[in-house]
């Protein structure tokens, strides 16, 4: 089993996720009694305790009103070490704040260039034995690149120390999948070929790349959402039960069903830019980065055989909602008229994710008044106790990453099956289409389904 944490090393603790994200966070588990560990904010120099301890507040407080005693004991834990990434010497400053830690945490919230130095800089200063290693996505941006990396940081951290985070995982409403398709037989059934038709994810962000347009040229939707929350969500619907809630078991059973995904083809893949986008700050003129991706592939099991998965995910998109659903067999001629039989919608499995978390039955029912017409009824089941909100997924991920419970990570071994099921459209030459805000994205993206996307339950109901 996996070792307690005695100490929380952040680097990167004046960075975007860690205003935005980590401090938040890592504030709500002290409040909630769930941490009390020294965490050692790491920076590169011109930082004192006091303005760490401001920084902190004020990330604090751009998420909840702070409560005064707990963030005096969140500010309590926090210390600073100042260090030179080309001198590994300077990595002692890490020590001396943790006097007696036998077993840290270290958490690079670092650009991904700068894991492997962080990694040999840790290692010579005495500070990898025993201490676990957790890195922020993209990990890679290739296969080839991804195992180049594993080698580096497997120098000084083996896999069962090394921790990579993608936030999807920390989300209620994605985890449930597992609970929802399995603890109720009625879903666990119908959840097969025999009865699915089609399956589709949408990732949908009426936002635009803002202010990340630096990163975020050099990325593109795929490596971005993709090839990680994507391919994650869709391990969650399509695997076998474990065989029990060990981590083991369940991590066992998501890295079968990534195996099982095809390889997406060059065909199978329609990619987008949102008209603008090469106006943004960061953006090389006449990039051909996608904003928007969209593909099919099929899952090759003996539950999933044959049924079309299309996954999208896009920004400045019509609105912001993230669904999985699944489209069941329509209903063969019957008892209702025949013409009605064919035009009544299908049947519809609504995972909802985010904004809202729960499942949308999506049924039909007799007009009223003629028992000979149809119309469509949703069955609504909100799960408020269930949230997909990034702060208490990133409260998940840090509990997890202290006490060493590897089951909301990404293993190597998915890693290297979710760059192989893009591989062959990662780098695609076709130029990506321009398309409106506010819209779904490339018209040409209707190919890849038979009769179109799903909207998202969210928006029909706004
Ligand atoms: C991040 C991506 O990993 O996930 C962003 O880099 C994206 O581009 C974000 O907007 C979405 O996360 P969430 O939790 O807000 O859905």
């Amino acid at each position: 089993a996996a070792t307690r944490a005695d100490a929380l090393v952040l680097f990167g603790i004046t960075g975007d996720l860690a205003k935005k994200m980590l401090l938040p966070a890592l504030y709500e588990l002290v409040r909630g009694r769930e941490l009390d560990i020294p965490i050692v904010g790491v920076t590169r120099g011109g930082w004192t305790i006091e303005r760490l301890r401001e920084h902190a507040r004020e990330a604090v407080a751009a998420h909840a009103e702070p409560d005064e005693d707990a963030f005096e004991r969140f500010a309590g834990l926090l210390r600073l070490a100042t260090v030179d990434y080309d001198r590994a010497e300077t990595f002692a400053s890490i020590a001396e704040q943790t006097p007696g830690a036998r077993f840290r945490t270290h958490y690079l919230a670092l650009p991904p260039s700068g894991y492997a130095q962080a990694a040999s800089c840790l290692a010579e200063a005495g500070l990898a034995d025993e201490a676990r290693l957790i890195v922020e996505k993209p990990f890679g941006h290739d296969l080839d690149s991804a195992r180049a990396l594993q080698a580096r940081l497997t120098e000084y951290f083996p896999e069962e120390r090394l921790r990579r985070v993608d936030h999807y995982l920390g989300k209620d409403a994605i985890e449930d999948l597992l609970t929802i398709r399995f603890a109720n037989t009625m879903l666990s059934e119908l959840l097969h070929r025999h009865h699915v038709r089609s399956v589709q994810i949408t990732m949908a962000e009426a936002f635009d790349v803002a202010d990340r347009g630096g990163f975020y040229d050099g990325t593109g939707a795929l490596r971005d959402v993709v090839q990680n929350h994507l391919l994650q969500m869709l391990a969650y619907l399509v695997m076998e039960a474990p065989r029990t809630g060990a981590a083991a078991d369940i991590l066992d059973e998501r890295a079968r069903a990534l195996r099982a995904v095809r390889t997406v083809r060059p065909e199978d893949y329609v990619r987008g830019q949102y008209d603008g986008y090469t106006d943004v700050r960061g953006v090389a003129p006449g990039s051909n980065t996608e904003t928007y991706a969209a593909l099919r592939t099929y899952v090759d099991t003996d539950r999933w055989a044959g049924v079309p998965f299309t996954v999208r995910s896009g920004k400045t998109l019509s609105a912001t909602a993230t669904e999985i659903v699944a489209e069941l067999h329509r209903a063969p001629f019957g008892y209702f008229h025949t013409a009605c039989a064919q035009e009544a919608s299908p049947n519809l499995i609504r995972f909802r994710i985010s904004p809202e978390a729960g499942v949308t039955f999506d049924l039909v029912a007799q007009h009223e008044g003629d028992a000979e017409t149809v119309e469509p009824v949703a069955a609504r089941l909100d799960f408020t106790h269930l949230t997909g909100s990034g702060t208490v997924a990133y409260e998940r991920i840090l509990a997890d990453a202290v006490s060493g419970d590897p089951r909301r990570f990404t293993r190597m071994d998915m890693v290297e099956d979710s760059w192989r099921i893009l591989a062959e459209v990662l780098d695609s030459p076709v130029k990506p289409a321009v398309y409106a805000r506010g819209g779904w994205g490339p018209a040409e993206a209707e190919r890849l389904t038979e009769g179109g996307w799903h909207r998202p339950a969210q928006e029909q109901q706004s």
